[in-house]
């Protein structure tokens, strides 16, 4: 029997580090775990608007989302407990350094294999939060994890965030082949 929650999330929800620039062209990123995609090209973020995250994004409407990986679990997830504005040397502190992307004025983490970069397309304020729709318009991959000039997510070391345990877990192998196993009860 199906027991009733009032109160239910997404499982599992991805684990986003959002890099940014503040006026000063400081790096900064935060964790993420209320976004997702939107279609084939776009994404969206939902931010409380107090994050010095939220502010930059408002300045440059460019910004950088990494997927957080299992072996930089510790430095992730201190970005997610720790403001930019309280503490100007953030990412510092837990070993993150940046470069910056070719293709939106954001920072890459070095530290982190794989990241999208984005382009805001709007900016809704709404339910006392900012939810932010951008355009994918790029990704970068480092070549470690990668496998036939393609990305390999076995590589990649993801992880989620449980919402139920407040854990982070990492994401396990392939099962079956997408729009193929299933068409064995055609
Ligand atoms: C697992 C996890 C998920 C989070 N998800 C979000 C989120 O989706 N939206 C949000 O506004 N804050 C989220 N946060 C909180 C921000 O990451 C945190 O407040 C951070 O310090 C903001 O940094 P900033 O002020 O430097 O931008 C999350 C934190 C953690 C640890």
């Amino acid at each position: 029997m199906k027991r009733s929650f009032e109160k239910g999330f997404f499982a599992p929800l991805p684990v986003l580090i959002i890099g940014t620039y503040d006026a000063d062209g400081t790096a900064n990123a935060m964790n993420a775990a209320w976004g997702g995609q939107i279609g084939m090209s776009q994404v969206s973020v939902s931010l409380s608007p107090s994050h010095k995250t939220t502010e930059n994004i408002k300045l440059n409407r460019e910004f950088t989302i990494a997927y957080a990986t299992a072996e930089q679990i510790a430095a992730c997830d201190y970005v997610g407990v720790v403001s930019g504005n309280k503490v100007a040397d953030k990412l510092a502190k837990c070993g993150f350094t940046v470069t910056k992307s070719d293709k939106v004025n954001a920072p890459l983490i070095d530290q982190l294999p794989v990241a999208i970069e984005c382009r805001v397309i709007d900016i809704q304020e709404e339910f006392g939060e900012t939810r932010v729709v951008a355009e994918v318009v790029g990704l970068k991959a480092d070549e470690s994890v990668m496998t036939d000039g393609k990305v390999d997510y076995d590589k990649v070391g993801l992880v989620t965030y449980d919402t139920v345990s407040k854990t982070y877990r990492t994401v396990g192998g392939s099962v079956a082949a997408a729009r193929s196993i299933g068409r064995k009860f055609e």
